[in-house]
């Protein structure tokens, strides 16, 4: 299993904090990029992106925004190793996965708790990687939706060449009940204290 770690309840020293973090033992650093459209909420522009982050770690891009040509077109710069937008979107889901692809880059598809897996069966087979939302979202530090352990194990059913990955409300509790996932996302669990010692902690859960 996998870490990818969200720092958007960093809120202070944003890029020395992101040079710590990528320095930890994790495996992606994960962008959570909002427009105040389709959620509540809205995070960073590109241009405050480029000059927080680094490269130390491949990144994991979660687009929750309406307008996701545009947001492709803008983060494609960053050469990330996944582009993860949103079914609820409703519009050509297979066309945006094609448009990611033109990139060379790896494309994961997103639902949110109240989205069934049946809604996504018909894309499984082009997508590289699943993400599972335990929570609502829109912000980090909400509690993790035991309803979204199902659907993984139902995607690991499913499963053709997906990664499956989980979101939301991941600590050193809830983490061991989501073994079936390949990657998970945290935010509030690692940041909210000392780095080293909480991902420590989550190694410790995932390996025993
Ligand atoms: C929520 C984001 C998540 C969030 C995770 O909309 O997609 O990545 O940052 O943060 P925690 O781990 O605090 O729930
Ligand atoms: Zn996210």
């Amino acid at each position: 299993m996998k870490i990818s770690a969200s720092f958007l309840s960093i809120k202070d020293n944003l890029k020395e904090n992101i040079n710590l973090l990528t320095k930890c033992d994790i495996d992606y650093l994960h962008l959570d990029i909002m427009d105040g459209k389709f959620v509540p909420n809205q995070t960073w522009s590109i241009y405050d992106i480029k000059n927080v982050i680094n490269y130390d770690k491949p990144l994991d891009v979660h687009l929750m925004v309406n307008d996701v040509y545009k947001y492709i077109d803008e983060y494609q710069i960053l050469k990330p190793e996944f582009i993860t937008f949103h079914y609820e979107i409703s519009l050509d889901i297979l066309d945006i996965i094609n448009y990611i692809k033109k990139y060379n880059i790896k494309v994961g598809l997103s639902i949110k708790p109240s989205t069934k897996i049946e809604e996504i069966i018909p894309y499984l087979p082009y997508l590289d990687l699943v993400l599972v939302m335990s929570v609502e979202p829109g912000f980090g530090g909400q509690s993790f939706i035991m309803e979204c352990i199902e659907k993984i194990k139902k995607l690991k059913e499913l499963k053709s060449n997906y990664l499956i990955s989980v979101d939301g409300g991941i600590n050193d509790q809830t983490i061991s009940l989501v073994k079936d996932a390949d990657i998970v996302v945290v935010g509030s669990y690692i940041t909210s204290g000392n780095y080293l010692k909480n991902i420590e902690k989550l190694k410790e859960k995932i390996y025993g």
